[in-house]
């Protein structure tokens, strides 16, 4: 293992006013999105949209550090033949692919899930990194119900982080670990605090036992935040407090950087959440997104599957590629937000 390369790629991951953008969404899940907006997904369909973003100059070189690429994104070309991970790279960033063969109900758990993807991993690492991959992704889910999660959900894909993140170490890959708590329920924002508390606690023992060296990964968790269906609504400060309190109850500072999901928050909430922690002073992490949603929902919404709307599309990216940048440095101001629209 390299680590001082690897702390180094992590570093650069999570550098100031920089964040990086999850574009990984599985066939499954593109399909969807696209659905919405009422487009085919084809594999044309699919880096069509995904080249624009990578495209997009002004966003990718000022605010976005790296991008998290699905199996088929990183072996495609641009429309002019060019590699995507080539255009990810001249733009400045980083590329990196989700590696997780997503979730499968977990035995003898019934409404749990378990990440699959460690076997044969090595070898796709391998394969991955030949095609230019400097890091990695692994996301495990964590549900918050009557009863659930249970010790076998939280200890069993905990350890399959762990052993995830030792194997891209070994093979010079920067691992983002992401344990993600969902926010689908009705739980208040006390719940998700304390089964974020358990499953972090839980990871940094497991990556300890897996021997992972911490300087080369970065953390992508989730905020601490009301369920959906939680009628108790939390404010922006509440939801800033909170979680920075049960990150530096749980997470060491050797890391270099925290990078959120925003697992369902509307986009300017997203924004909002980061920019509050952000101006916490005493931080011992970088603390930036790494967000798929809150800053694809309005490109995706202005492109509709339309090469006329291609530049409209690139704008609305730049726009939230710029609000999170802001928030990374505690400089967003929700005036910016309403002056743009
Ligand atoms: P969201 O920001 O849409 O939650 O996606 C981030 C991600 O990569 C989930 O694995």
């Amino acid at each position: 293992m390299n680590l001082a390369e690897l702390h180094k790629v992590a570093l650069a991951m999570v550098a100031p006013g920089k964040g990086i953008l999850a574009a990984d969404e599985s066939t499954g899940t593109i399909k969807k999105r696209f659905e919405a907006i009422g487009v085919e997904s084809t594999a044309d369909s699919r880096r069509d949209y995904r080249e624009l973003l990578f495209r997009s100059t002004e966003a990718m070189k000022n605010h976005i550090s790296g991008v998290i690429l699905f199996d088929e994104t990183i072996r495609q070309t641009a429309r002019d033949g060019t590699p995507l991970t080539k255009v990810i790279t001249a733009a400045g960033a980083i590329p990196g692919i989700k590696v997780d063969k997503g979730t499968r109900p977990l035995a003898l758990s019934p409404g749990e899930v378990i990440t699959e993807g460690l076997d044969g991993l090595r070898e796709r690492l391998i394969e991955y990194r030949g095609l230019g991959a400097k890091f990695a992704k692994w996301r495990a889910v964590i549900d918050i119900a009557p009863g659930i999660p249970t010790p076998n959900s939280v200890t069993a894909n905990m350890h399959a982080l762990a052993r995830y993140a030792a194997l891209c170490q070994e093979e010079d890959i920067v691992p983002i670990v992401e344990p993600e708590v969902l926010m689908d329920g009705d739980h208040d924002t006390d719940r998700c605090y304390q089964v974020t508390e358990w499953v972090l606690k839980t990871l940094y023992q497991e990556l300890d036992v897996a021997r992972v060296e911490l300087e080369g990964t970065v953390l992508k968790p989730n905020m601490v935040v009301p369920g959906k269906k939680c009628a108790k609504r939390a404010t922006v400060e509440e939801v800033a407090e909170k979680t920075v309190r049960v990150l530096k109850a749980c997470v060491p500072s050797a890391i270099p950087g925290i990078a959120f999901l925003s697992g369902g928050q509307s986009d300017e909430e997203a924004t909002a959440h980061l920019d509050a922690m952000n101006r916490i002073k005493g931080l011992p992490w970088k603390v930036t997104f790494s967000y798929g949603r809150a800053l694809q929902a309005a490109p995706q919404k202005a492109w509709s599957g339309k090469a006329e709307n291609v530049a409209a599309a690139q704008r609305a990216f730049a726009h939230r590629a710029r609000m999170n940048g802001l928030a990374t440095l505690g400089q967003w101001k929700r005036e910016l937000e309403k002056k743009a629209a």
